[in-house]
């Protein structure tokens, strides 16, 4: 019988920013493939492509993963939450608000990332100080504008916000 070429593809269903997606999916493909180029969620960068820069982060289930360094397969049941869904109805969310008064990017290329992990310290309420900041980013690389502007503007949405 002749060796068959076609590629294995895997059945998955997951949330990605609130809409159910079912998807066959390569299984040596990464998460940051299947987002950006099945679902053409293009606002996660690949800088690294090694989990160093933390460009390519989003949310799984409320936490902050490097989507590069995931499998597209592990994504099966599970909630993701991309950079595009911070803004709701044309409307920057605080953070990315906080960002721009902050001057908190130059080229923008690290910024999603950036932002993910700044909304889950927000989220959990873990911007608590700017070492917590600074600790909370580490997993993030810029290479333009410094972190100060970056932890500026993340505190600056924490202080905003009622205590729970
Ligand atoms: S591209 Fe994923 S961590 Fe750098
Ligand atoms: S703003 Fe350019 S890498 Fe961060």
């Amino acid at each position: 019988m002749a060796e068959t070429t076609a590629r294995r593809t895997i059945p998955i269903s997951m949330l990605v920013n609130g809409c159910r997606h079912h998807l066959a999916v390569d299984p040596r493909h990464t998460l940051a493939d299947l987002l950006r180029d099945q679902l053409g969620l293009t606002g996660l960068h690949l800088g690294c492509e090694q989990g160093v820069c933390g460009a390519c982060t989003v949310h799984i289930d409320g936490e902050p993963v490097v989507s590069c360094l995931t499998l597209a397969v592990e994504a099966q049941d599970v909630a993701i939450r991309t950079v595009e869904d911070l803004a709701q109805d044309g409307a920057l969310s605080a953070l990315q608000q906080a960002f721009l008064a902050h001057g908190a990017f130059q080229c923008g290329y690290c910024t999603p990332g950036f932002l993910m992990v700044g909304q889950h310290l927000l989220d959990q309420g873990l911007a608590t100080d700017r070492d917590a900041v600074r600790e909370g980013l580490s997993g993030n690389i810029c290479r333009c504008t410094g972190y100060e502007p970056i932890i500026d503007a993340i505190l600056s949405v924490a202080q905003q916000e009622p205590r729970a």
